[in-house]
């Protein structure tokens, strides 16, 4: 058995830095059939300090090449987050005639600012590339935005808007986000307030997004308003809500559906503890899924302290993300990039294994779990818990479930390996009632040596947490308080 901690954590399939600190995705954008991911980045030390953009390239959102460093601090602050477009129409003027310019557009923290006592520290700001993303250089006119006087002021996203013919951008002012609009990217014009008084509000709302989406199976088209707040998440510390509206090219109206929405709502992209920040990819061509999500896979909590020394966060799995009518509402759904399959090597299946008191579902004898897609499905469901659970041969247990009394899935990392790192850390965590009434219970999980990534009912309900344990996972078990049922057991070994 090797030891978790010889291979300090990292992941063979999610993206992490090659050295140090990172945070949030920033500046995501495909072109010419290379994604691009930008980080936030402190390529000198493994916690948070003066912010650079790191930037990564791949071909299928799984297997990354770490590219140099994009963007570093200067004179002006450091590079906090901010997003990415191709400018196909070369609206900024900024191109050459030759290729898209490629625009970042970011926000300058001014740490000196900060240090005597100012208020407009943070200011927002773009840098292009014609070099399809390799090299950017700094726009002459910064800052594009300057600060109107409020302290937390940053992380531009924008947004192609078709239908009024310009570009939107929302970025997070305190608790609430701003919308901007532009024809050039580099004229910007205040145009709306979303959010005072409408869903949670437990601290600084940071790193939003705003995209149209298809409504699965129909022609109707709603605006989705991404919107990730620290701390205030569902399960404390940071957390991703989202609401659904129209959109007018100035205002954001929140649909029918959701008015009224307050602290206490079920609009979370993700109910796990580990899934922060997260945007969408631009310029990705309509039939090829329109909107690939990734996000940061920590918390503000502990993110400083998990136990890894080299390097020092993860990215979640790229996922693809749709909006369903249900109902009564509308419904983000996610689920894995299809490109994962391609890494699907060594099968475990089994087509049914009745479950009384711990029962064996598979060894790591038969199949590797530490870095596994795994899918099962529960039919007739009962008035009962129904619990899982990864175990090394020491003492370390993962375990997750879902208890259908109260329709509520959980994960509980209490014994997982190394939790004291944190007092927040070592949790158990549960989500809102579950958003499907079927009879039958779908679930997928991605485990990749210090995630779990938890997909059930197709991704309506989704966790994200990490972990660390001292052995890798030597079992993978099931138990209830009742006896039950598991079908269509797959576990497939991620091969990178
Ligand atoms: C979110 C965040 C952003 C900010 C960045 C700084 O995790 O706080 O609001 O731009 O991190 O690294």
């Amino acid at each position: 058995v090797t030891a978790q901690s010889d291979t300090d954590f990292r992941p063979n399939f999610h993206f992490t830095p090659e050295e140090n600190w990172m945070n949030d995705p920033n500046g995501m954008f495909y072109l010419n059939g290379t994604y691009h991911l930008f980080f936030q980045h402190y390529p000198e030390g493994n916690t948070w300090g003066p912010m650079h953009w790191g930037h990564a390239t791949s071909k299928d959102m799984i297997n990354w090449e770490e590219q140099p460093i994009a963007l570093e601090p200067d004179e002006k602050g450091y590079i906090f987050s901010g997003s990415a477009v191709v400018d196909t129409k070369n609206t900024s003027g900024l191109g050459d005639g030759e290729t898209s310019p490629v625009i970042a557009m970011f926000t300058y923290h001014d740490p000196k600012g900060e240090e005597a006592g100012r208020e407009d520290y943070q200011t927002q700001a773009i840098a292009y590339s014609l070099d399809e993303g390799k090299t950017f250089t700094k726009y002459e006119g910064n800052p594009v935005i300057k600060n109107p006087g409020i302290r937390d002021f940053r992380d531009p996203k924008i947004t192609r808007d078709e239908v009024h013919d310009q570009w939107i951008m929302v970025l997070s002012a305190d608790d609430k986000t701003m919308f901007y609009t532009s024809q050039n990217l580099k004229n910007w014009e205040l145009a709306s307030e979303f959010g005072r008084g409408i869903g949670a509000h437990g601290g600084v709302w940071e790193c939003p997004d705003f995209i149209q989406m298809n409504v699965e199976g129909t022609d109707e088209k709603k605006w989705v308003l991404i919107q990730s707040l620290n701390p205030g998440g569902f399960n404390g510390g940071s957390g991703t809500q989202y609401f659904v509206g129209d959109f007018d090219g100035k205002n954001f109206t929140l649909d029918e559906s959701m008015k009224g929405v307050g602290e206490d709502h079920s609009y979370w992209l993700d109910f796990g503890k580990d899934n922060y920040a997260g945007v969408t990819w631009a310029n990705i061509p309509e039939e090829d899924g329109g909107h690939l999500f990734m996000g940061w896979m920590s918390n503000w909590q502990y993110a400083n302290e998990v136990p890894t020394e080299t390097w020092r966060s993860a990215m979640t799995i790229a996922r693809e993300l749709k909006l369903t009518k249900t109902e009564d509402t509308y419904r983000v759904i996610s689920s894995p990039v299809a490109e994962l399959q391609k890494y699907k090597g060594e099968a475990f299946t089994k087509n049914s294994i009745t479950v009384e008191a711990e029962t064996k579902i598979a060894a790591s004898q038969e199949i590797n779990l530490s870095n596994s897609v795994i899918s099962f499905e529960i039919e007739n469901l009962k008035e009962q818990e129904y619990h899982f659970s990864f175990s090394s041969e020491g003492d370390d247990i993962l375990k997750f479930g879902y208890n259908h009394n109260k329709k509520e899935f959980y994960i509980d990392r209490s014994q997982s390996g190394l939790t004291d790192f944190n007092e927040n850390f070592g949790d158990k965590i549960s989500t809102a009632p579950r958003l499907s009434e079927a009879s039958n219970l779908k679930v997928e999980a991605i485990l990749d040596n210090m995630s779990i990534e938890l997909f059930f009912d197709n991704g309506k309900t989704v966790m994200t947490e990490i972990f660390f344990p001292k052995q890798a996972f030597k079992n993978f078990s099931a138990n209830g308080d009742k006896i039950f049922e598991i079908r269509n057991i797959r576990i497939h070994e991620i091969k990178t």
